[in-house]
């Protein structure tokens, strides 16, 4: 059928905490130059001891459902790395905390950082089989490095939500997708670790060829030129990745690399992970808000999206800008997630690092710390207690 289907509304959520990368600077002896300029990062989200994964995706969803209602909403998606749990979807809680209606089905689904594509895309099929049908997707992650590892000046966290409906207000989804999958070990994190392990420079080169190949297999179903673009959002582990993938997309497809062309289609889209670190799944979509939320008229743009979850799969695809897209943006509660967190010190983000709850699943209580609407409470019984506090 011709349903548009895409992105109806978008928000995200971050932690109570921002530890400036100067702090990890002077503690590691780095020259400030290889986070500000090297990586491109300037400070990493950092969750309060009672914040996680659901209470970040509960508060980016909530002000979804405060504008949409629920009404239609039987399908929420809720795509992570950073699980909490080995069998129960972090969705089920959210669900909860929203007081969405029991005729729902939730599930959670993984692939490192691009689950919340395949989340988006399963999404898009769904409101294509009802059109009346709209999907709650939520990408929600804490992207944790060992201390004193390369890993660790990437670090960050962050939820997106969106919904995902027919005639969408803001972003409408294209066909083809580019897909690209490849076994390999570049990053990954055994049930029985907390803290995620890397071969950097394999990260990267394996990334560049999941750019490759995603774009290829676009190319040959028939997608856009390159040059159609007005803009693309990358996964952003760090944003200095964007243009090295950029660069090696340009490169691959015969195309002198010019800066100035380079710095149009990537600058409006690095706004928010430059400041928030990496967000795993929701990194791309976090992407796609700064660009909507800082680039002049939109309007009738083709954007394209490129989602690279290590292990490894990625897909390129297209969206294309909705008139009157901008009545329906968030920039002034985007900017406010960011503007409220409170600056933390090296040695106060250090011993949130090390937490961990008591491993006999017993009884304990979360320090309050978050100022955010939802809580991680504490432990009963090896079960987690969310509170919602506004
Ligand atoms: N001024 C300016 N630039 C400087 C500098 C200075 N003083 N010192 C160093 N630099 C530059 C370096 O030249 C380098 O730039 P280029 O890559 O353009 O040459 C950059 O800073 C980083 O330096 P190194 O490569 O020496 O850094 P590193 O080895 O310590 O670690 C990293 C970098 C590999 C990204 C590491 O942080 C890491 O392992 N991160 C986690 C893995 C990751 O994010 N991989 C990305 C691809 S995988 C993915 O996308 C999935 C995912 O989310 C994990």
């Amino acid at each position: 059928s011709d349903t548009a289907i895409g992105i109806h509304d978008l928000s995200f959520a971050t932690t109570e905490f921002v530890l400036p990368h100067t702090a990890l600077a002077d503690h590691n002896g780095t020259e400030i130059g290889k986070y500000h300029i090297g990586i491109g990062q300037q400070s990493m989200s950092v969750p309060a001891a009672d914040e996680d994964i659901v209470t970040m995706g509960a508060a980016a969803a909530a002000p979804i459902i405060a504008r949409h209602g629920a009404e239609g909403i039987r399908t929420v998606v809720f795509a992570t790395e950073s699980s909490i749990d080995q069998a129960k979807a972090a969705g089920v809680y959210v669900h909860s905390l929203l007081g969405l209606p029991s005729a729902t089905r939730v599930v959670e689904l993984k692939q490192a950082c691009y689950g919340a594509t395949a989340a988006l895309q399963f999404a898009i099929g769904l409101v294509h089989r009802n059109p009346e049908h709209r999907v709650l997707v939520i990408a929600s992650d804490v992207s944790k490095y060992e201390l004193d590892s390369p890993g660790e000046a990437t670090q960050g966290a962050a939820a997106v939500a969106m919904l995902v409906g027919a005639d969408p207000a803001l972003v409408r989804i294209e066909e083809p997708s580019g897909l690209f999958t490849a076994d390999v070990m570049d990053f990954w994190r055994p049930n029985y670790r907390d803290a995620a392990l890397v071969d950097g420079q394999e990260s990267i080169t394996a990334y560049l060829q999941a750019a490759q190949g995603t774009w290829k297999d676009y190319a040959e179903q028939g997608g856009r030129a390159l040059d159609e673009f007005s803009a693309f959002c990358y996964h952003q582990p760090f944003t200095k990745m964007a243009y090295k993938a950029h660069r090696h997309l340009l490169n691959y497809c015969g195309h002198e690399v010019d800066e100035a062309r380079v710095a149009r289609d990537l600058g409006r889209t690095t706004a928010y992970n430059a400041v928030v670190g990496n967000s795993y799944t929701a990194s791309v979509y976090l992407a796609l808000a700064a660009l909507l939320d800082q680039a002049d008229d939109m309007t009738g743009q083709a954007i394209g999206f490129l989602s690279y979850g290590s292990g490894s799969v990625a897909e390129f695809f297209a969206g294309t800008v909705v008139p009157g897209y901008r009545e329906h943006l968030r920039t002034e509660a985007n900017r406010e997630a960011i503007d409220r967190r409170k600056p933390v010190d090296y040695a106060g983000y250090r011993e949130l690092h090390q937490r961990s709850f008591p491993a006999d699943g017993g009884e304990y209580a979360t320090p309050s710390q978050t100022g955010g609407p939802f809580r991680l409470a504490g432990l009963n019984g090896h079960k987690r207690l969310y509170e919602r506090r506004r």
